[in-house]
């Protein structure tokens, strides 16, 4: 099978590294263009790349930031970034068959731009996220697009962390006449979330940025869970965000109030959510076709969701890949309470390009 031609939009930054690391050993896709500022226009991608990863470290250091290594197995050394108007002047939506977008939201007229001409581009950045084009892939195998679109989202990485847990939570819960009736969620998100420009300390309160103060992620979360889910507009969906204390893997803690017909008659049990998270894998079927055309997926090798039942033992720097971890698990009347954590430059990011996977037969990473 030739390969398929793909160009990176900010693939110069923290997040389309991540995504060019895993492009450039694919076996369905060749990355043709990495798109960046003028600032690394023309450089040596492997000269840019080193230069921000040795910013990272210094910045992180203190919380354990590991360098993420330049892909020495593909032709990367001879990649050059190019602006954005060069990269128009030189493809089209012939020669480039999809725009990987990890671009930041005040830059999303750039997709804008490309869909208005025909490209088709699959985007991490929150601009133009709406319901109707944003997906997890565990959540909405079922309700993709049947036919292309120009336009595929995937939502906020701790949504994307959170709605593998949300989706197992609900898919158990309905058959037994029960329901998420409310949602608190407490994120402590790891500091690569600002990719490779820094936040300003003084913004800390103790030793944690409050995100709420700088950013739009509570909104961004609520709104995005509302829409994949569709919660109802009475339902208490209440979420505050804090950064610190982690180079890479947000932790995410989650309380989900059970509701519904029956909430006085059933008693969830630990263990039943326990086993319902072992058990949740949504995506098998798919996932085995994929295997038997032999198209490769960068779904996780394990189940969607990892249990662990040691609370103590479980790093956030350990947290890496498609596999979302939940542990310290208690259910307490008609409340599941549990810490979710996430990968948020795989699954949250450099992942979210399953976001397209619309095709009866799969074809993305
Ligand atoms: N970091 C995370 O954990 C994470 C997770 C999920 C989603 N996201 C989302 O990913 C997006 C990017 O995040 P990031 O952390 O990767 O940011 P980042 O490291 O700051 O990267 C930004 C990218 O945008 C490029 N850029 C800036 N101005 C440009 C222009 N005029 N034309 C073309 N490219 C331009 C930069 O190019 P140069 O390097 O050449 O200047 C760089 O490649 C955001 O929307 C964020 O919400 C991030």
């Amino acid at each position: 099978m030739n390969p398929v031609p793909v160009a990176l939009l900010g693939g110069t930054g923290l997040s389309g590294r991540v995504l060019y690391s895993i492009l450039s050993s694919h076996p369905t896709f060749k990355c043709v263009s990495i798109i960046g500022s003028s600032a690394s226009e023309d450089r040596r991608f492997e000269e840019v790349w080193e230069e921000k990863e040795k910013k990272l470290e210094e910045i992180h250091q203190n919380v354990g930031y590991e360098r993420l290594p330049f892909p020495s197995n593909s032709d990367a050394g001879c990649v050059r970034p190019m602006t954005f108007e060069t990269f128009l002047s030189s493809h089209t939506p012939t020669s480039v068959k999809f725009v990987f977008s990890t671009i930041s939201p005040s830059l999303g007229f750039l997709e804008t731009r490309l869909t208005s001409i025909g490209f088709t581009v699959v985007s991490i950045s929150p601009h133009g996220r709406l319901p109707s084009n944003t997906f997890v892939i565990e959540h909405s195998l079922s309700s993709l697009p049947l036919a292309p679109a120009s336009l595929y989202k995937s939502p906020n990485c701790v949504v994307c962390g959170l709605t593998p847990v949300l989706s197992c939570l609900v898919s158990n819960l309905r058959p037994l006449g029960l329901e998420v009736s409310g949602l608190t969620i407490t994120t402590m998100q790891s500091l690569t979330g600002r990719g490779d420009s820094p936040y300003d300390t003084e913004l800390c309160v103790g030793n944690m940025l409050p995100v709420g103060q700088i950013e739009d992620t509570e909104q961004y979360i609520t709104s995005e869970l509302n829409g994949l889910f569709g919660f109802s507009s009475s339902m208490s969906v209440d979420v505050r965000c804090y950064r610190g204390g982690a180079a890479r893997c947000h932790l995410i803690d989650l309380r989900v109030l059970v509701g519904g017909l029956f909430v006085e008659d059933i008693h969830v049990q630990t263990d039943d959510v326990k086993k319902w998270c072992e058990e949740y894998d949504p995506c098998k079927e798919y996932y085995d076709l994929a295997r038997t055309v032999g198209v490769h997926t960068t779904k996780a090798e394990n189940t969607p969701i990892h249990f662990s039942s040691n609370k103590t033992g479980m790093l956030q720097s350990s947290v890496k890949g498609m596999t979302v971890v939940v542990t310290n698990l208690a259910v307490e009347k008609k409340m599941i309470k549990m810490t979710v954590m996430v990968d948020n430059l795989m699954k949250g990011a450099a992942g979210a390009q399953e976001a397209k996977n619309q095709d009866p037969t799969p074809s993305v990473p």
